[in-house]
């Protein structure tokens, strides 16, 4: 049995800020932003927005241009860090797409590599228990955990949603065929948003301490990040984690068609290019509009590609996302 991707969309919110608009409230400027990683623009979502409707939105883009119906969709796997709901987010995407046959909806939490494990789980739903159209979501909205005190990250986020449609097919069709994830989690204290300590929340009462357990700390904390670790990290792991999808798939460096990195810096991007010897003209980057949305990175970036006609049928993509937890993962992919 085989899977394909039928269909892809994407949504962002309206708000774009520039580097000389943050300029306004960190001490930075375009120029070091620009060159130091690549980020011109970035969108945040305002009050009248939220991170379900733009998945919704990206969604319904995927299913059209998959001329699938929403009642057709057997699973709904939300990626995302930042959902809207601390029991996850899925089913309300479910309810706003009104999927009437209650598909199974849930989240798969793992920031900028979740877009890759979440095509890798709708392969493995698929091939082995028998889901026949997989909404995968990518969507993010790292902006609501950025302290925009700090201008070693608030400059790097945006937030947006990206969606594919994966659909069951015959195995001569198959368009997912080689992956490699891993973790590591001694690497989170460079890269972490962990729940606040030893914070009393007041609104939520401190009765629990009579009972000797600490009063509820409902929040988390704002990125903190170790930027030059992380850089080191990702431009280390990524062109190994590709290589070993190529091998599983029985392909090398010159299959591919296309190379599509999860997009946090563009030197990371060029630099992963450069070590697995892939042309710039074969890089899709779109890092300069919308800055680093996580989960939506890659979906966002396919979707533009695929409504430009840069990505044609057919063609082979090396997919990779890595970031916090740490988290890494790749896949080589047939649009
Ligand atoms: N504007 C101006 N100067 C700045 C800024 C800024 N926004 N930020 C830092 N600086 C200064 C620093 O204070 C430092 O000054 P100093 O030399 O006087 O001490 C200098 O610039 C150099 O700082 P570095 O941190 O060494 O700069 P670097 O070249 O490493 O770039 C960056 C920083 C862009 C964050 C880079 O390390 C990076 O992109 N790392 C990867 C981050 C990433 O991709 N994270 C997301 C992972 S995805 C996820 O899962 C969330």
């Amino acid at each position: 049995k085989g899977c394909k991707l039928v269909g892809c969309g994407s949504a962002v919110p309206q708000l774009q800020v520039s580097n000389d608009d943050l300029a306004k409230i960190v001490d930075t400027n375009d120029e070091w932003i620009s060159a130091r990683t690549g980020i011109r623009n970035r969108r945040i979502l305002t009050g009248n927005e939220s991170l379900t409707g733009l998945a919704a939105e990206a969604s319904l883009k995927a299913l059209e241009m998959a001329q699938v119906e929403p009642d057709d969709v057997d699973l709904i796997l939300l990626c995302t860090s930042t959902p809207e709901d601390l029991f996850g987010g899925a089913p309300q995407i479910q309810k706003a797409l009104g999927c009437k046959g209650n598909p199974l909806a849930f989240d798969i939490t793992a920031a900028c590599s979740g877009f890759v494990l979440g095509l890798v789980s709708a392969s493995c739903y698929i091939r082995g228990g028998g889901f026949k159209n997989v909404l995968v979501i990518g969507a993010d909205s790292l902006s609501r955990y950025v302290d925009w005190t700090d201008r070693g990250t608030c400059i790097l986020f945006g937030d947006a949603a990206g969606a594919v449609l994966v659909q069951a097919c015959d195995s001569e069709e198959d368009g997912l065929f080689g992956f490699d994830l891993h973790s590591d989690g001694d690497g989170n204290r460079h890269l972490n948003a962990g729940i606040k300590e030893n914070e009393s929340n007041h609104e939520l009462g401190t009765n629990g301490s009579a009972l000797g357990f600490p009063p509820n700390s409902s929040s988390f904390s704002c990125i903190k990040m170790n930027g030059t670790e992380v850089f080191r990290f990702a431009v280390s792991v990524v062109p190994q984690t590709i290589e070993a999808s190529l091998a599983k798939a029985g392909l090398d460096r010159s299959d591919i068609d296309w190379l599509l990195l999860h997009q946090a810096n563009k030197r990371i991007i060029d630099g992963v290019a450069t070590r697995l010897e892939v042309p710039k003209e074969r890089v899709i980057s779109n890092l300069a509009n919308y800055g680093n949305t996580s989960a939506a990175s890659i979906p966002l970036a396919l979707d533009e590609a695929v409504r430009s006609g840069k990505v044609k049928q057919g063609q082979t993509i090396a997919t990779a996302g890595f970031g916090a937890g740490l988290t890494w993962g790749s896949a080589i992919l047939r649009w």
